[in-house]
Parts: structure tokens; C-alpha cells; sequence
């Protein structure tokens, strides 16, 4: 008996595993383990006999089965023990930091562009950047045969050989919304397109594809003073302040009267500064709507009338920000994205003081 003790309570003392223990389990106290048979040959025995043995193989069979339930415990601890050293994780390590993009500075003033004129009750309306040559010139009062269609550098699609349609064109402004909203809803109305336009051009000012931001307003009438009234009140509303600008008579095929406007501004050590210098910036084209212009969008002249006005908005974009070259807005250049750009966080809205 005391055999039989020693070699298992050594034996689990050794055992290193689950499954070696559970072998050891099997090996004496299991169905035919060595202290099972041994127990069951009690029945062979005197009663005299039995009296003995019996009490002592019951003992040595309880302390083995503790012996194998407290290593089964020890094993269970060391594993988690091991499992923890091993999956440890230091939370407390800091971050590796991301930079956060920035909303670029033509985002950001349509933006604002769009709160300012939302507060003056104009909606959003959007047309298509690929255009038939009806909507961009024809529907606009502009014929075939008109100076202004040479004057756009307009870039058109091509045709296939033999295909004698007109090409569609990259829309040179956004006017061409002026002629869908018109179709589709009527008048009266007030909106705002604003919008990527494209044309042939390229210096400190100007680029291929820029933004403008086309307004129209029709109503039975409606007069040049409210084009005016609405323009002024959007630069002081956009600028800040009140800023110089100067409304030259100038000539649109569709619209009559029409006008300029230009912005004061200097362009001295490479920046761009409103309000001073000698200096102007053109920023946009307006004028009354043509008659032609609200026939071609099915709109009854005789009965409204109206204005537009055709927006640069990144001409706006450089002087709000001092951005002296137009040609950095759409260069990707990620030292000026972060250093022109805003926060995501910074949302424009008029009474934020935009
Ligand atoms: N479409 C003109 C341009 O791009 C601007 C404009 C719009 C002028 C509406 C008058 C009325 O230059």
C-alpha cells in the first residue's frame, strides 16, 4: 500500500501536463487503474482481513484523487499564468499619431458661399460638368457663329469620323444651369450652382478647371438694383467687412444690361490683401437675363424677368485667404493642404460669422 502511495503521489508530483495527469489518473483510479483492482480483490478477502485493508485503500484512493485534483488546479493556474505573459499588453504605450486631412480652401468657401446666399433664400441647384452645346451656348443666346464661343477656349469631346452631331463641350461656366432650372421648375426662383467649369487657359490666375458659383433670381420685377443689393450684401457677409468693389458695364450675350464686378486688392510680397492697393481682381459676370435666354428655358419674358451673376470662387477663395497663385489650389502639394486648409470641425454657417 504505502508503494503504491509513493509511486503515484511522486508521479502526479512530476507530471508537467493535462494530458499526462489525466494518464496517470486512468493508470489508478480509473475503471481498471491499479487501486480500482486492488479494491476490487477486498471481496476475495476474510472479513478480518477486509476490516484492514478496506478503510486503508479507501484512504489511499481519496488522497490520490485530491493529489490529481489539486495538480489538475496547479496546471490550470500556471497556464493562465503563462497566457498572460505571453498576450501582455502595455495600454498605457501612447498613441501613434495620424495626421488629420484638411478640407481644402475651395471646399471651404463653397461652403461659405453657400450659408451666406441659403440666408438670402436661395437653394442649390446642380447641373452636369459634360454639356451639349445647347445648354452651354446656344440656350445662353449664344449662336454658332458667336465671337464668345472662339473666346471660351472651350474644350469639346470628339466625335467619331463621320459624326456630324455638334461635340459635347466641358461646360465653360455654370450659366447652364440657369437654362435647366428654368425648364424644369419655372419661375419664380432663386438659386446658386455652383460647380466646376473648364477652359483653356493658364497663368497666376486662371486654370484649366476652376469653380464658379452661378446665381439666378427671377421674378416679375425684379431689377439690376437687386442684383446689386444681393452681391454687396454677400461680399460684406463673406469678406467681413465692407470691401471695394467696382461695377463695370460690360457685355454677355445672355444677359442686357450686364456688368463686372471687381474686387480691390493688392498684390504685394506674396500675398494677396482686399480692401487696399491699386490693384482689382475680376470676380464675377452679371447682368438682367436675356429675353432669348428665359425663351430658351421656356419661361415668358413678357411676364418675368430677372438676374444672374457667374461667380469665380476661387478668385474669392485667394483673396479671403491670401492665396496669391491659383495655380497652388489644384497642385496637391500637401504642405500647402495643411497650411491653406481648415479643419474638418470648422463648419461654415452664417451665424458663426462664417
Ligand atoms: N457665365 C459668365 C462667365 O463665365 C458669367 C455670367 C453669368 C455673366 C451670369 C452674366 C450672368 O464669364
Amino acid at each position: 500500500m504505502d508503494d503504491l502511495r509513493d509511486k503515484y503521489l511522486t508521479a502526479i508530483a512530476d507530471v508537467t501536463d493535462e494530458a499526462g495527469l489525466e494518464a496517470l489518473r486512468v493508470q489508478a483510479v480509473g475503471k481498471k487503474g491499479e487501486i480500482s483492482l486492488k479494491m476490487r480483490e477486498l471481496g476475495k478477502m476474510t472479513p478480518e482481513e477486509r476490516q484492514v485493508a478496506g478503510p486503508a485503500l479507501n484512504a489511499l484512493k481519496n488522497e490520490v484523487n485530491s493529489a490529481i485534483a489539486a495538480k489538475k488546479a496547479a496546471l490550470g493556474d500556471a497556464a493562465l499564468d503563462e497566457r498572460l505573459r505571453a498576450e501582455w499588453l502595455d495600454v498605457t504605450l501612447p498613441g501613434r499619431p495620424r495626421r488629420m486631412g484638411t478640407i481644402h480652401p475651395v471646399s471651404q468657401v463653397m461652403e461659405e458661399v453657400t450659408a451666406i446666399f441659403a440666408d438670402m433664400g436661395f437653394a442649390v441647384a446642380e447641373g452636369p460638368q459634360i454639356e451639349t452645346d445647347w445648354y452651354n451656348f446656344d440656350a445662353l443666346n449664344i449662336p454658332g457663329h458667336h465671337p464668345a464661343r472662339a473666346e471660351m477656349d472651350t474644350f469639346y469631346t470628339h466625335r467619331a469620323p463621320g459624326d456630324n452631331r455638334p461635340p459635347h463641350v466641358l461646360r465653360t461656366h455654370t450659366s447652364p444651369v440657369q437654362i435647366r432650372h428654368m425648364e424644369k421648375y419655372g419661375a419664380p426662383c432663386r438659386i446658386i450652382a455652383p460647380g466646376r467649369v473648364y477652359r483653356a487657359d493658364y497663368d497666376q490666375t486662371h486654370t484649366p478647371m476652376f469653380n464658379q458659383v452661378e446665381g439666378l433670381a427671377l421674378d416679375r420685377d425684379i431689377s439690376m438694383a437687386n442684383l446689386k443689393w444681393v452681391l454687396e450684401e454677400f461680399f460684406s457677409a463673406y469678406f467681413g467687412e465692407k470691401v471695394k468693389t467696382r461695377f463695370r458695364a460690360s457685355h454677355f450675350p445672355f444677359t442686357e444690361p450686364s456688368a463686372e464686378v471687381d474686387i480691390q486688392c493688392s498684390f504685394e510680397g506674396g500675398t494677396v490683401k482686399v480692401g487696399e492697393g491699386d490693384g482689382w481682381l475680376e470676380v464675377l459676370g452679371s447682368g438682367m437675363v436675356h429675353p432669348n435666354v428665359l425663351k430658351a428655358g421656356g419661361i415668358d419674358p413678357a411676364e418675368w424677368q430677372g438676374f444672374a451673376f457667374g461667380m469665380g470662387i476661387d478668385r474669392i477663395a485667394m483673396l479671403k485667404y491670401g492665396i496669391p497663385d491659383l495655380r497652388a489650389f489644384f497642385d496637391s502639394d500637401l504642405r500647402w493642404l495643411r497650411h491653406y486648409g481648415f479643419s474638418a470641425l470648422d463648419v461654415p454657417a452664417v451665424h458663426s460669422g462664417v
